[in-house]
């Protein structure tokens, strides 16, 4: 994608978490990765008021906390950047304080396999990591060390960040972090829920290779999972 399309997917993504109820006023950011630069969320500025001329963008190699722009990037750009630097595998990350994960967030309860979905941040639970202050590296270290092996963790006391290899792809996972927390309140909120086991989250890990969100273009060569063909040959032979 051209810069230009990178940041109007930005602004676009920032109105969707305020529709889909995930993020509200400033807070939040998002960024993506641009060859070996990040163009990330302008800090403080309502998500209705902003355009893609806004964006700011920061060299990934450059001297740490350089940016160029009208408006100075987000006050978390260091945990952006830092993720960006060593996670090759990743392309966007989202932040948000939406309602049930920064719940879970204050009680500093990490998200357990309740729903197997879990898988598609990685492993058995998305962790929950200690309360830093915004904006600052010690918040950005405990970010990194929360999302080791992981697409989502959730911030003490703050609220959660979600990656993607693109920026539709955290966005699904945004709001697939905010629904298992959801659900994980909601079930422990009248009984104590089961929880799957981490062999079982293995096996849907492996399973979610092939499966879970894949950008339109990958979608359209994949092929259906292999006990799916079984069931529409059993169809044919029947219908024929
Ligand atoms: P910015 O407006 O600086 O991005 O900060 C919002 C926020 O969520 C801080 O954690």
């Amino acid at each position: 994608m051209k810069e230009k399309d990178l940041r109007e997917s930005l602004v676009a993504r920032c109105r969707d978490l305020e529709k889909f109820g995930l993020n509200q006023g400033t807070a939040g950011n998002l960024s993506i990765r641009l060859d070996d630069t990040m163009l990330i969320t302008p800090s403080a500025v309502p998500y209705d008021q902003l355009v893609p001329e806004m964006i700011a963008s920061m060299p990934l190699n450059g001297e740490y906390g350089a940016w160029t722009g009208p408006l100075p990037p987000s006050s978390e750009w260091r945990i952006h950047l830092d993720i960006l630097k060593v996670r090759s595998d990743v392309g966007a990350l989202i932040h948000t304080h939406s309602l049930y994960a920064t719940t879970l967030s204050m009680l500093r309860k990490p998200i357990l396999a309740v729903h197997y979905m879990i898988a598609a941040f990685g492993g058995p639970t998305i962790r929950c990591t200690d309360y830093a202050p915004f904006g600052t590296k010690e918040l950005s270290d405990l970010a990194l060390a929360g999302l080791e092996d992981r697409m989502g963790v959730l911030l003490g006391s703050h609220g959660m960040i979600v990656l993607g290899t693109t920026l539709d792809e955290a966005m699904w996972r945004a709001v697939e972090l905010e629904t298992l927390a959801k659900m994980f309140y909601l079930a422990s909120s009248i009984g104590t829920p089961a929880i799957l086991d981490d062999e079982e989250i293995a096996r849907i890990v492996e399973r979610f290779k092939t499966y879970g969100y894949k950008p339109p273009k990958e979608r359209a060569g994949r092929k259906p999972p292999k006990e799916k063909s079984a069931l529409r040959v059993k169809t044919k032979a029947r219908a024929g």
